[in-house]
């Protein structure tokens, strides 16, 4: 019996990177999942065919799409064990070009799309009398790492984590958080300027290496999963011990 069996997770950024490998790193441990994102083509490439996994087509920053979300999960599932707030943007551009239309959409995705999925999943998690969050902050919210507004908004995921913990410890719904360091995933590789910074980053890096999603993955499912039980409010930084120099 897989470690995931019979449970119902939810994973937004479903379809690519690190979303992408939670679900299949779930669905492989037997849960059944649901994959959100707001490319509904590459939902549609990669997992029409795939057994136990739906897909729907979610905008984070959308609360009445998240009602509507959880809704179809629950009306389909008839339950919602497991959130991984996963979908995120990220930023290439310099401290002086950055607007305040920059600031407010990298803080409406990855802030409050978190917030909001938080909200709407709550409700069910309360009635079932159980349940688990994991949410996708980044290492720039614990090191200098990038004056813009993505360490800005993962910031913000971290506090806002800690403060649902605390909150609805009480429902027995556990919220924890995880810091990954330079992920080798689709949103790094777009990065133009990547190749000099990342061979730099993995220099300052003790392991050595750049992160595969995998990496994540199987942390995120060690924290959603029962095996965490007693484990909310907790902070679990995956960058090959970067931040601990
Ligand atoms: N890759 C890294 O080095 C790294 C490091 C630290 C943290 N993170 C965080 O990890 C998470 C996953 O990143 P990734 O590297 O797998 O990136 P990715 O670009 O491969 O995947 C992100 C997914 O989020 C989706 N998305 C974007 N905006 C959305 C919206 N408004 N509504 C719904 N979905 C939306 C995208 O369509 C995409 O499928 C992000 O939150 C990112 O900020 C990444």
């Amino acid at each position: 019996m897989g470690r995931m069996q019979d449970k119902v997770a939810f994973i937004t950024g479903g379809a690519s990177g690190m979303g992408e490998m939670m679900v299949n790193l779930f669905t492989a441990e037997g849960a059944k999942v649901i994959a959100a994102d707001i490319n509904t083509d590459a939902l549609k490439a990669k997992w029409d065919t795939k057994e136990n996994v739906e897909y729907l087509k979610l905008n984070v920053t959308d609360a009445d799409n998240w009602e509507e979300a959880m809704k179809t999960a629950a009306d389909k599932f008839g339950q919602i064990d497991i959130l991984i707030n996963c979908a995120g943007i990220s930023t290439e551009k310099a401290p002086e070009d950055i607007t305040l239309a920059d600031w407010q959409r990298l803080h409406d995705i990855n802030s409050f799309g978190t917030f909001a999925g938080m909200r709407a999943v709550v409700p069910y998690m309360k009635k079932a009398g159980k349940g688990s969050i994991v949410n996708i902050s980044s290492y720039t919210a614990l090191v200098g790492m990038g004056f813009n507004p993505y360490s800005a908004s993962k910031g913000s995921v971290r506090a806002i984590s800690r403060a649902a913990a605390a909150e609805f410890g009480k429902d027995q719904v556990r919220v924890n958080t995880v810091f990954p360091g330079v992920i080798q995933t689709p949103m790094v590789a777009n990065l133009e300027s990547s190749k000099a910074a990342l061979e730099g980053l993995i220099k300052m890096t003790p392991l050595a290496r750049l992160g595969q999603p995998e990496d994540v993955g199987n942390a995120v499912m060690f924290l959603a999963s029962d095996e965490a039980s007693y484990i909310t409010g907790a902070e679990l930084v995956i960058d090959g011990g970067f931040s601990a120099r």
